[in-house]
């Protein structure tokens, strides 16, 4: 089984930067693949971070056709939901997650990776990320409840031995503002029927609304998936950086659509206090693939 790239599983660091790039005009998808393969994370007994690498999936279909899933596809069209609510597409072409200890090594590896790579790419969106209150997202409940532990993660989130990209995993990143004013408005009981979990506790309620976020999540009927998520922001302007990872996209476009209503009108409750404002796939290769 080849390898998946390990900063995927590396819980409990405590900063965060992800990087979207765009190609520069004239370059070959396989140069920006082999710049992105040459970068190197910097590693000492005291520390290091983690780098996490991927791409627009019809870039990696070009360059590397027998170590793609057959029929990912980008973030390319809008997901319009119950209401004309709007999940926008805003797809590029290379991802790097960078993520360590403290933020001052996360700031030094992104800005040589930007430079690194300045010859193929240019930086087309930046976010930075930190945890608030050990595992809580911005709404104050924790995030991650349903998570597979490291165990069972990898058998959700990698594609499996023998299937076109083995060790590979696929990842939506999306990052959501939150109207945290209008949140923090509404009582703690009223928090808890929309998330449908107990804010404290993380408890999910047995008589959750059907228009819950776990209840629109729900990983039972729509596959399981292993999330990253991490607050983002200033103090006044906030929210979740979505980071989630499964061996199938069908998994997380099926949770798009349901938390938008697609299919039945009924959209999440968390959409009304929260948006997205960014939406792309990347294909993670294994370490084998990205560095073939
Ligand atoms: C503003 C953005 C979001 C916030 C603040 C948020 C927060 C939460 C919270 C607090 C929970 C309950 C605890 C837990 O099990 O982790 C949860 C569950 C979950 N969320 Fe989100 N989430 C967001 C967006 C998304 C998106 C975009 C997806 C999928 C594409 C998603 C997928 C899930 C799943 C699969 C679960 C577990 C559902 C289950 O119980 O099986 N979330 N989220």
């Amino acid at each position: 089984m080849a390898a998946s790239q390990a900063g995927i599983f590396a819980l409990g660091t405590a900063s965060h930067a992800y990087l979207e790039f765009d190609i520069n005009s004239g370059v070959e998808a396989a140069a920006l693949v082999a710049g992105v393969a040459g970068l190197r994370e910097p590693r000492t007994t005291m520390g290091g971070v983690n780098l996490v690498a991927g791409f627009r999936p019809e870039l990696w279909q070009a360059v590397a056709p027998a170590d793609a899933p057959p029929g990912l596809a980008g973030f390319d069209r809008d997901i319009v939901g119950a209401g004309g609510f709007k999940m926008p597409a805003t797809q590029h072409d290379a991802v790097l997650w960078i993520s360590g200890s403290a933020y001052d090594v996360v700031f030094d590896v992104a800005r040589q990776a930007i430079t690194a790579l300045n010859q193929v790419a240019r930086i087309a969106e930046e976010t930075s990320s930190w945890p608030y209150h050990h595992d809580r997202d911005l709404t104050g409940f924790i995030d991650g409840s349903e998570n597979p532990t490291l165990i069972e993660a990898p058998d959700i989130a990698v594609i499996p031995e023998a299937s076109p990209g083995e060790g590979g995993s696929i990842l939506l990143l999306q990052k959501w503002i939150h109207d945290s004013a209008e949140w923090e408005a509404q009582p703690v009981a009223r928090q808890e029927q929309v998330i449908g979990r107990r804010k404290l506790d993380g408890v999910e309620l047995e008589d959750k609304p059907a228009d819950s976020h776990v209840a629109r999540t729900d990983q039972d009927e729509l596959g399981k998936i292993f999330r990253r998520n991490m607050p983002f922001g200033t103090v006044t302007d906030h929210g979740t950086m979505f980071v989630g990872f499964s061996a199938e996209q069908s998994r997380l476009v099926a949770m798009l659509e349901s938390m938008a209503g697609v299919h039945d009108g009924v959209r999440d409750a968390l959409t009304y206090f929260a948006r997205p404002l960014t939406g792309s796939y990347y294909f993670i290769p294994s370490i084998r693939g990205l560095t073939r």
